[in-house]
């Protein structure tokens, strides 16, 4: 009940104010019912042609919703190009650069938009659904995408270098990240759990292959059998860009077996093994239950895509809706 005994007045006068001035609209899964009523299925057909010829392609569309709301909230702020007053991109910060990819499937996707429903979805909106396709797609989850939000108008570089996740960190570290963004440790787990799928290139691993942290010996949480396979495909002084899949066991099927990989000592990155191997974490019992009972695992996932996709919106009269994805409106 809301009395002074449970809320201070200062708290009571925030929420009274709240509540008659709300100052951001809520996203809805109905948000395109009468200006856009097929937007789901001509984004799902799109990323259905797209998996046809490249298998990898649902993992990147996820990743790039991902790496969009952990900067500037989910405003497609990554899709932007560099020029004119777009001058540090984020396609170009450190963690994106040669990494992410799937911006020429978007341009797709936005163009038949575009011939069905000009100027109305968003490209924010695009990389919701298309995750949630990739992941339906691949035999994962479907959840109803709530949608609404609009385009930024710029990119943060910088803060595409200092609020994404590096593989390197201790899970610490990463815990804190995604406590920035309002996600707690079952969505840090459960949203963990999309490296079920898609490719890593070695040099985001191979610290952990021949001389972890100087100690002249690989990372000890490193299974011994993967470990050989990894060094093969991944030898000292090789080509740092070679890719490896991130499932060893099933590299194109969204599944639990992420987190049963865990288990075994199989996970990928340091900060995937992490989730399980740091002595005392309160995330160790949540890849258990993941790795025991898929449907839990997909419950939490589809939840946690939902609480991924409302990090800090454009919505109402903010920002645009933009007719290429690329570039900002008259630029
Ligand atoms: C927890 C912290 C995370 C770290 C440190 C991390 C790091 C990475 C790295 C280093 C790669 C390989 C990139 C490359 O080789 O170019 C990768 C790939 C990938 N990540 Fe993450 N990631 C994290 C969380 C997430 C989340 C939350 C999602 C989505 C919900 C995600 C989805 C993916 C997918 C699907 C791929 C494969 C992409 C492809 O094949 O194109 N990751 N991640
Ligand atoms: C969805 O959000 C839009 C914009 O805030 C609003 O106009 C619409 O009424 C909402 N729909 C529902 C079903 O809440
Ligand atoms: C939308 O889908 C319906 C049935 O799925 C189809 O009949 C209709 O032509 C589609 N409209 C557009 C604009 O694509
Ligand atoms: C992002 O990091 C790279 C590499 O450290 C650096 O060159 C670039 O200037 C950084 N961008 C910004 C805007 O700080
Ligand atoms: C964790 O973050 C701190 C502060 O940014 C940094 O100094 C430290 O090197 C990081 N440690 C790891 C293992 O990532
Ligand atoms: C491992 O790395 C440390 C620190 O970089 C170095 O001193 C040591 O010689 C290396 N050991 C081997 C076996 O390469
Ligand atoms: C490493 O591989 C990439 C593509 O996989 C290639 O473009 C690049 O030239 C290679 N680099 C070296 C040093 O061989
Ligand atoms: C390493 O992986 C194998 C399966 O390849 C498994 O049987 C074994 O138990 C794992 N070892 C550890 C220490 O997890
Ligand atoms: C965790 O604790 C065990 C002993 O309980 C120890 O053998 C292991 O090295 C520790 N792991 C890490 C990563 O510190
Ligand atoms: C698995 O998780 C689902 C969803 O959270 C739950 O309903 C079910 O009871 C769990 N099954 C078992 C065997 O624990
Ligand atoms: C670029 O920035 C200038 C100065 O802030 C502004 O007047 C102009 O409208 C911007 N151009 C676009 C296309 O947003």
């Amino acid at each position: 009940m809301l009395s002074t005994n449970t809320y201070s007045l200062p708290t009571t006068i925030f929420l009274v104010l709240t509540f008659l001035f709300p100052s951001e609209a809520q996203l809805n899964a109905t948000f395109y019912s009468s200006t856009c009523p097929n937007v789901s299925s001509i984004v799902s057909n799109a990323v259905q042609q797209a998996l046809q010829s490249d298998s990898r392609i649902g993992a990147s569309l996820i990743r790039l919703h991902f790496h969009d709301c952990f900067v500037n909230g989910c405003d497609a702020s990554i899709l932007l190009d560099q020029g004119g007053n777009i001058t540090q991109s984020e396609k170009n910060a450190v963690p994106n650069f040669n990494s992410v990819r799937g911006f020429d499937i978007v341009d797709n996707i936005k163009s038949s938009l575009e011939s069905s429903c000009p100027g109305v979805v968003s490209c924010a909106d695009i990389l919701a659904l298309a995750a949630e396709s990739s992941v339906s797609l691949s035999g994962g989850p479907s959840w109803n995408v709530l949608l609404g939000r609009r385009d930024g108008l710029t990119a943060n570089q910088a803060g595409a270098n200092s609020s994404l996740p590096s593989p390197f960190e201790s899970l610490a570290n990463v815990s804190s990240k995604f406590s920035a963004v309002g996600l707690d440790t079952t969505d840090l787990v459960a949203l963990s759990g999309a490296h079920t799928f898609g490719r890593s290139q070695c040099q985001f691993f191979s610290q952990r292959l021949f001389n972890f942290s100087g100690t002249g010996s690989p990372d000890p949480t490193l299974n011994s059998t993967y470990l050989a396979t990894l060094q093969q495909n991944c030898p000292q002084n090789g080509n740092g860009s070679t890719l490896n899949n991130l499932d060893p066991s099933t590299p194109d099927t969204f599944d639990n077996n992420y987190f049963t990989n865990l288990l075994i000592n199989q996970g990928l990155l340091q900060t995937d093994q992490e989730l399980f191997s740091t002595n005392g974490s309160s995330t160790i019992s949540i890849v258990n239950n993941f790795a025991n009972n898929q449907s839990a695992f997909f419950a939490a996932f589809a939840q946690s895509m939902i609480n991924m996709g409302n990090i800090s919106p454009l919505t109402g009269t903010q920002g645009e809706i933009r007719t290429d994805c690329k570039k900002v409106n008259g630029s």
